[in-house]
């Protein structure tokens, strides 16, 4: 994969507030590519958005909240740069603490079973370039009441897992640190490797019954892992085996 982004040298911008990380990046695509990669982020979203049109939890001072913009020469990795992000939030989640987090395919990551991390990416053309907005959200600080009722039961935070906050302006670099390392891995053409990671720390095992929400549809069958192109295996009552490139596994 080329990105024709220079990834060692970038550049943090550090908003107080705003709508959606992910906005402010879009806003800026038609006249920044050549300032790519482009990274924003945010101590509070007033307008943070989640997959499937829902909102992200965003409140000021206790999450992460950042957005990276790449420009991509080919579309085939996709589906493998939504993987890697969520690899790379586990690995910074894992250099903070010495727990252990799961990937939920395609890129949420959980702890215990409930959500502390999720990305939405969001890709587009500009003239012949692909331009790919991968954003970032993780619940730090939050203790388990600042959450709205709703999430309560299925978000857990850093601090939660841990009992000791940490300062979230310190670890954005790591992430994207480490997010940019994941991707030289992706270039290398090591997708064997990424493949290999994402199903050792997926959340779901093969033979695990599974739902899979893809807009107003559900499908139902066992999960089979993830295959070489980061899609969902996913066995039908019939013994078939169908793969999936989007929507989401329920809970
Ligand atoms: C999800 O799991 O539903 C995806 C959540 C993505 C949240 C992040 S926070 C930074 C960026 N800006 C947004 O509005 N959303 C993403």
């Amino acid at each position: 994969m080329d990105t024709m982004n220079d990834l060692t040298d970038y550049k943090i911008t550090e908003l107080e507030s705003c709508g959606s990380t992910n906005d402010v990046i879009k806003r800026s695509i038609s006249d920044n590519l050549k300032q790519f990669p482009l990274i924003v982020s945010s101590r509070e979203q007033l307008k943070g958005r989640g997959r499937g049109n829902r909102g992200w939890f965003s409140p000021r001072g206790t999450g992460l909240y950042v957005s990276i913009g790449l420009l991509l020469e080919s579309r085939e990795t996709v589906q493998l740069l939504s993987l890697v992000s969520g690899l790379a939030v586990i690995k910074t989640l894992e250099n903070l603490s010495h727990h252990n987090f799961r990937l939920k395919w395609p890129n949420d990551v959980l702890f215990q079973k409930k959500k502390i991390a999720g990305v939405l990416t969001e890709n587009s053309f500009n003239g012949d370039k692909m331009v790919s907005v991968t954003g970032i959200g993780i619940n730090l600080n939050m203790g388990q009441d600042d959450f709205p009722e709703g999430l309560r039961e299925k978000a857990t935070s850093l601090r939660i897992i841990t009992g000791r906050s940490v300062n979230i302006k310190r670890v954005t670099p790591v992430l994207v640190d480490i997010f940019f390392k994941e991707i030289a891995r992706l270039e290398r053409g090591d997708t064997p490797g990424i493949v290999q990671s994402a199903n050792r720390l997926s959340a779901y095992s093969s033979g695990d019954p599974v739902s899979v929400h893809l807009d107003e549809k559900k499908f139902f069958g066992i999960y089979r892992g993830i295959n070489h192109d980061g899609g969902l295996i996913l066995e039908k009552a019939n013994g078939q085996r169908d793969t999936i490139y989007s929507g989401e596994i329920g809970f």
